[in-house]
């Protein structure tokens, strides 16, 4: 068997595998599941070593289904700002603070006055102090956990903790790095500055290499419990976001990006690291060199269906296609859900809101409407805060002729066309549907020499689908229904407070 590459993501919902020929095409996929908890109404945590033994499992199967896998490198993309607490031993301290964790709006205000306001921080970081960072986390466990902040040798994010378990290295790269509020997004380097403004060790933070440089090594340990041959080369990979793009090849300005994970996101790579003057967007460094982009977060997209299905439509739940009917009953009714709004900010909102403690909502129910009006509501909703986020690129001149739809979102002709509808915008997708998995197989690719870099390998292993135009007039009718959607954030604001 000629080579392959393992591309791994470690996402919210789950860890799902993959391995890439050379030829581009996927010849094995797995996934499994995990679980998230909140302990309180806005936080969310997660067991690292549940994504450890959730990676175990997904790379198993897909070296049972392929025995004669001849894995020639393997990438690893995961999801952003989500904070592993490391003991000086590498010993997980507690479950870790995840990247849709309200719970830091003190240490975020903290954080700003110390390296002296936000104007500051922007100009250290690219980035205002969000809830979801890394860097607020680590204030957070100061304060309220200190026995635990006392054993602190290391903070990981999430998919560099399970390359540390794959090779017994502690390291990241700039595009997770980039993201933990720690790092000096412009200039490529750990932030002392900010550090010491906070009064934390630069030792708290890993060396940064490269997304496609090889960082490690499978070890003889994760050979026994993975079935990966010793020495298997593992490359920095990159933050599922990043990888998202890649792996729909999107890595140069011109592109953009809309993605449905747990979260949902709408991206757009650039030469530069530009920042939002009003901080709605955040500045990231992509998986290719020297290529950053801005991005706007949606924190409930397929997380917010995903709970509207599991928590409203449950009678639907044995039937194994629930995604289908209940998209089916949605796209029977008209554009607008019959005036009926849903909110989607279950756990806050980043843009444009930067509201951790917004709260979701439906408003416009009346005796008249049913599951389908509800559902279509909740879909449109996704779509809307989606729109809020490419508006805000579009305002920082961003004007892509097309967006690439990736995720969830891609999948459903249904939502394929909501979205192109809502944005007014022609879609396509890549010929790949495996997201930052897919992308993440592309930097092994680099990284095990099979390409010259990241441009190389899209290009060889991947091609676009036909654009799909929204049909004329559709955008006009969201107008009203997307005013409702923008003046219902500031009458749920008024209720929840
Ligand atoms: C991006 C973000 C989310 C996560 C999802 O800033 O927080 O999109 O990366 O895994």
């Amino acid at each position: 068997m000629p080579a392959s590459f393992l591309g791994i993501d470690v996402g919210t919902s789950g860890v799902k595998a993959i391995l890439v020929a050379e030829s581009g095409d996927v010849i094995a996929s797995a996934v499994t599941p995990l679980q998230l908890s909140t302990p309180q109404p806005g936080w969310a945590e997660q067991e690292p070593e549940s994504w450890w033994q959730a990676s175990i499992a997904s790379i198993r199967t897909l070296l049972a289904a392929r025995p004669d896998a001849n894995v020639a490198a393997i990438g690893i993309s995961g999801q952003m700002h989500s904070s592993v607490f490391l003991d000086a031993k590498g010993t997980v301290i507690r479950p870790a603070l995840l990247w849709c964790d309200g719970r830091t709006t003190a240490e975020c205000r903290e954080i700003t006055d110390a390296v002296g306001g936000e104007m500051r921080l922007r100009d250290l970081a690219c980035n205002p102090a969000l809830e979801g960072f890394t860097l607020p986390k680590v204030l957070w466990l100061r304060r309220n956990e200190p026995e635990a902040f006392a054993r602190l040798g290391t903070v990981l994010l999430a998919k560099d903790f399970v390359r540390y378990r794959l090779t017994g290295v502690l390291a990241t790269e700039p595009s997770d790095a980039s993201a933990t509020l720690m790092y000096d997004t412009a200039h490529l380097r750990w932030s002392d500055e900010i550090l010491s403004a906070v009064n934390l060790p630069a030792s708290l933070v890993p060396a940064v290499g490269g997304s496609s440089e090889i960082l490690g090594t499978i070890s003889l340990e994760a050979s026994g419990l993975t079935g990966l041959a010793v020495g298997t080369p593992v490359v920095g990979g990159g933050a599922d976001n990043a990888c998202g793009a890649a792996g729909v090849g999107a890595i140069a300005p011109g592109e953009a990006v809309t993605s449905w994970g747990t979260s949902g996101t709408v991206l757009a790579p650039m030469l530069s690291p530009h920042v939002d003057p009003a901080l709605r967007a955040h500045t990231f460094c992509h998986v290719a060199p020297n290529v950053w982009y801005l991005m706007g977060v949606v924190l409930s997209a397929g997380g917010a269906f995903a709970w509207y299905r599991d928590q409203l439509a449950r009678d639907l739940a044995s039937t194994g296609e629930a995604n289908e009917r209940l998209n089916a009953e949605a796209a029977a009714i008209e554009p607008g859900a019959g005036g009926v709004t849903f909110l989607p900010y279950l756990q806050g909102e980043r843009t444009p809101h930067r509201d951790a403690s917004a709260r979701a909502a439906f408003l416009g129910l009346s005796l008249a409407h049913s599951r389908a009006h509800m559902t279509r509501a909740v879909v449109e909703g996704v779509c809307f805060a989606l729109r809020d986020s490419l508006a805000i690129l579009e305002e920082l001149g961003v004007a892509p002729e097309h967006m690439l739809l990736t995720g969830g979102g891609a999948k459903s002709a249904f939502v394929r066309r909501l979205q192109s509808e809502v944005f007014g915008l022609p879609v396509c997708t890549a010929n790949r549907e495996e997201g930052p998995a897919y992308g993440a197989a592309l930097l092994a690719a680099v990284g095990a020499g099979a390409f010259p870099d990241l441009a190389a390998a899209a290009h060889a292993m991947l091609a676009r689908t036909r654009l799909e135009h929204p049909e004329a007039g559709t955008h006009a009718r969201y107008d009203e229904p997307y005013r409702r959607f923008r003046a219902s954030y500031r009458a749920a604001r008024i209720a929840t407070d």
